[in-house]
């Protein structure tokens, strides 16, 4: 049987990560393998519940309570989606994941990262993912992709939004096997062809 692997796609809003993933699917799935897509927050059945709160829920949310949906949500997919397909040999594609907590909640709402370290492995129950891309992109081209009809997160501010990214290019720095840091200002076709080489490369090995 194939070995599974766990694949996450990180980076600011508005980075073109999705359109990436979906891209990957597309092509992996022409070449066989079994491909499983999930998204964080908000995977198939309770996650979806937890989003709709983390996205749209319009009183107080404290940092800590965020932080913990978030955790909450993660948990789930762990246990019912990405466990399971990773060891029934399939590929998971992710949509955001633990580096998107230590870059928003960490860096961006400047929580303590040693802690969020800690509680991103309470909630994987230790699994990492095999590979994960960050799509780097400036504040000022992402901000404008996203547009005028913003969710909470995304009304943040261009300083938070800046320290996301300096977070997630932080991370890369300390894990650059795992990190693969992509330039998302690049088009759509040139993002995929660099994405599917890092790919190829890997199942082939
Ligand atoms: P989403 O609409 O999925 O954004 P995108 O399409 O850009 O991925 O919204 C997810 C938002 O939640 C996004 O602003 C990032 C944020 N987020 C965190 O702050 N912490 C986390 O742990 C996760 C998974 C997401």
């Amino acid at each position: 049987m194939k070995k599974g692997l766990f694949i996450t796609f990180e980076g600011a809003d508005g980075c073109g990560k999705t359109t990436q993933l979906n891209l990957l699917a597309e092509y992996l799935k022409k070449q066989g393998y079994d491909v499983v897509v999930t998204r964080e927050p908000g995977a198939k059945g309770l996650g979806e519940k937890i989003r709709e709160i983390l996205l749209n829920y319009d009183g107080v949310v404290s940092d800590r309570c965020e932080a913990f949906l978030f955790l909450a949500d993660r948990a789930q997919n762990i246990d019912v989606i990405v466990n399971p397909a990773v060891s029934e040999g399939k590929i998971v594609l992710c949509d955001r994941h633990i580096d998107s907590t230590v870059a928003y909640q960490g860096y961006g709402r400047g929580q303590d990262i040693e802690r969020i370290n800690s509680l991103n492995n309470i909630a994987t129950n230790g699994r990492k993912p095999d590979l994960t891309f960050v799509f780097d992109i400036d504040v000022e081209t992402s901000q404008k992709r996203v547009g005028s009809n913003k969710d909470r997160m995304e009304r943040a501010g261009i300083d938070f939004h800046n320290r996301v990214r300096n977070g997630y290019l932080e991370l890369a720095k300390n894990e650059p096997e795992r990190i693969r840091v992509i330039d998302a200002t690049k088009s759509i076709e040139d993002i995929q062809f660099e994405v599917r080489n890092i790919l190829d490369l890997i199942l082939s090995t």
